[in-house]
């Protein structure tokens, strides 16, 4: 974008030196750029710092050779930090295990060795399928050392869907688990990753990190427990960071879209790595004093920069969990906060709520005063959650950060930022854009919206976080984020912004849920649902949900032959649940005679919400069969006074 080109509003920023900052980031991001990218460890200085020749395929620092794993580890070896703890762990039975910044350095050193036995080369993509254990971030360390892309699958996915993202990226080894521990049971992960493993030729071998301990089947020649391939290594194995150019892919993250199939996102090294750097800086300031907590699991984009990348090149110590929020009791965060002395919690609003519901006395039976700083991610938060946080965690004393973005933004992209300046906060918004992210709330034609008026928002700059494409798909990257208006990107999301210029996130513009934070597609859904032989048609909508911010409700018809039946019902949730994963479980499936069309033929979809909203039904004059939505108001009623019965 040319510099003559900014209509430079003067609302967009209130704080003096974030705007400053953020002028100066936009009028010239070569410069800005250049210096920042000074805190990362180069092997060889870009040619460029971005090269917009060809939008919107951006090149950030091409010419620029590093490491990843070099500038997560190795670069800390000479300094102090070396004996410092990168991470502590605790498992879901309380099993504590820490890592200094050597430690690690070693572990993932021979993880290396053993990819490379394995025969793993630059390029060459790894599968990993394992639950929130050590093994997880040193599995993506050991493969950015040896140059190769990580692709991770959340473990609560299905052996389908495994299979799916390890054909699509054509990984030649896989990383998973005998099991893992779910509410004190354990749960097995082999076996779902040999059913993925039996559709996917591409996979060579299977590296199984021994954590349950449970009989798991070991096929000869193809699998090998993690701890037995290390200890063939010698103790003190090296393998050198293979040097990388800025803009080879790191990574591939699957996302749901507005299509049956998710995305693989695509992000390089160089400018995620300075983004990730620069917005957790910006947006924590952590120190080598802070415990930082950043909830998410590794499966999930957050994890991936928040407890991975962005804080081992900052060379702080974070601490990450195995288990779930309320086992063995209501308090166990609060009490692993007390006991570990976290600074700094980075959570999701779900998290939040649920803790709300809990009651604040679990949270007062402990001292959390070794925190500072509070944030959230994932997905809207509303002013009572975030005063409950304010209030009862941060006992009105600390600041909560709502980070805005998503897996392709690769770090923050709206955001308090008290590392440069903080800003007035306000309870539901996320405040400004950070540098380099020229954000604005937009109408059907890409015009700016007046203030207060909702619209779609949309990033008019590139910033160096930004995905590369998606793999193998430029065609879907260009479409999907450039499409609709030319070289703007499309979030997906609406919003609002307040005369103050604070932008308000109001949630997905497009198909895609925000179940508890994850992301999830209605089509994905509808896809799995019509693949069962019962389901003639099936429409996916998200009803609200105190907890979760809203969860997915399916609405189905039948084949002939087939009736409505309780049975059926839970078979049909048992097969969403074998197609995607237990992540994408409907809260409720509501089988009807018919589907509410137009008379073209398009099931009309706004009718189905107001159903689940319990809201008004509007103009139905459009309608086909004007009997089939009453049809469905009253089975849907039905079921829900049989549930809420349960
Ligand atoms: O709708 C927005 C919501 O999460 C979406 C991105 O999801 P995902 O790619 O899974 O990444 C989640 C973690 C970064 C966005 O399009 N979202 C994320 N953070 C917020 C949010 N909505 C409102 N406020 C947030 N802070």
């Amino acid at each position: 974008m040319s510099e003559a080109s900014l209509p430079f509003n003067d609302k967009i920023l209130p704080g003096r030196i974030l705007k400053e900052e953020w002028e100066k980031s936009i009028k010239n991001p070569q410069e800005y750029w250049a210096e920042k990218a000074k805190a990362i460890d180069w092997f060889r200085t870009w040619d460029k710092v971005l090269d917009d020749s060809n939008p919107p395929f951006y090149k950030w620092f091409p010419g620029g050779v590093l490491n990843i794993c070099h500038n997560a580890l190795d670069r800390h070896l000479d300094t102090p930090r070396k004996n410092m703890l990168a991470y502590i762990w605790e498992g879901e039975n309380g099993e504590v295990r820490t890592y200094t910044y050597y430690q690690l350095y070693r572990e993932v050193n021979k993880l290396a060795k053993v990819f490379k036995n394995f025969g793993l080369k630059k390029g060459d993509r790894v599968a990993v399928y394992l639950p929130m254990i050590p093994e997880l971030p040193i599995t993506l360390l050991a493969t950015a050392r040896v140059g190769g892309v990580h692709t991770v699958v959340f473990s609560g996915f299905s052996a389908e869907a495994l299979a799916g993202r390890i054909n699509d990226s054509g990984a030649k080894i896989v990383v998973t688990a005998d099991g893992a521990y779910r509410r004190g049971k354990t749960v097995t992960l082999k076996d779902t990753a040999d059913r993925a493993v039996a559709a996917t030729p591409s996979v060579e071998k299977v590296i199984v990190v021994k954590r349950t301990g449970q009989t798991v089947p070991m096929k000869e020649g193809r699998d090998y427990y993690y701890h037995e391939a290390l200890a063939k290594v010698e103790p003190n194995a090296y393998v050198p960071p293979e040097p990388m150019e800025a803009t080879e892919p790191l990574f591939i993250l699957y996302t749901s879209g507005t299509t049956g199939k998710p995305k693989g996102v695509l992000h390089g090294i160089g400018g995620y790595l300075v983004w990730g750097y620069w917005t957790l800086k910006w947006g924590f300031d952590p120190n080598e004093k802070d415990i930082w907590w950043c909830t998410a699991d590794i499966g999930w984009i957050t994890g991936h920069t928040y407890n991975v990348y962005a804080p081992l090149a900052l060379g702080i110590t974070s601490f990450i969990f195995e288990g779930t929020p309320d086992y063995p009791a209501q308090d166990r965060w609060w009490e692993m906060i007390e006991r570990h002395g976290v600074t700094i919690l980075y959570t999701t609003p779900t998290a939040i709520r649920m803790f709300m519901k809990f009651g604040e006395e679990w949270v007062n039976k402990h001292d959390l005063s070794t925190l500072r700083l509070l944030g959230t991610v994932g997905e809207p938060i509303n002013p009572e959650a975030w005063k409950w946080y304010d209030r009862v965690m941060g006992k009105n004393k600390l600041s909560i950060i709502d980070t805005w973005w998503q897996t392709e933004t690769g770090g923050f992209m709206i955001a308090p930022l008290p590392g440069i300046e903080l800003v007035p906060l306000k309870p539901g918004s996320a405040t400004n854009p950070l540098p380099s992210i020229y954000a604005e709330v937009c109408d059907e034609k890409g015009q700016p919206t007046p203030t207060g008026v909702k619209g779609f928002l949309v990033v008019k700059t590139p910033w160096p976080g930004m995905l590369e494409t998606l793999w193998k798909d430029p065609e879907r990257y260009k479409q999907t984020y450039f499409g609709r208006w030319p070289n703007i990107y499309y979030t997906g999301d609406y919003a609002v912004r307040d005369p103050d210029g604070y932008f308000w996130l109001l949630g997905r513009a497009d198909e895609v849920l925000k179940v508890a934070g994850h992301r999830i597609g209605t089509v994905e859904l509808e896809s799995a649902l019509v693949s069962h032989p019962a389901v003639s048609e099936a429409a996916v909508m998200g009803k609200e949900d105190a907890i979760k911010g809203e969860v997915p409700v399916a609405f189905v018809t039948l084949r002939s032959g087939f009736s409505p039946s309780e049975e059926l019902r839970q078979q049909l949730v048992q097969h969403v649940r074998a197609t995607i994963g237990p992540i994408a479980t409907p809260d409720a499936i509501v089988i009807v005679n018919k589907l509410p069309k137009t008379r073209s033929g398009k099931i009309m979809r706004r009718l189905l919400k107001a159903v689940l909203a319990g809201a008004a039904l509007g103009d139905v004059s459009t309608l086909e069969d004007e009997a089939s939505v009453e049809d469905i108001k009253a089975t849907y009623d039905e079921l829900k006074r049989q549930l809420e019965k349960k």
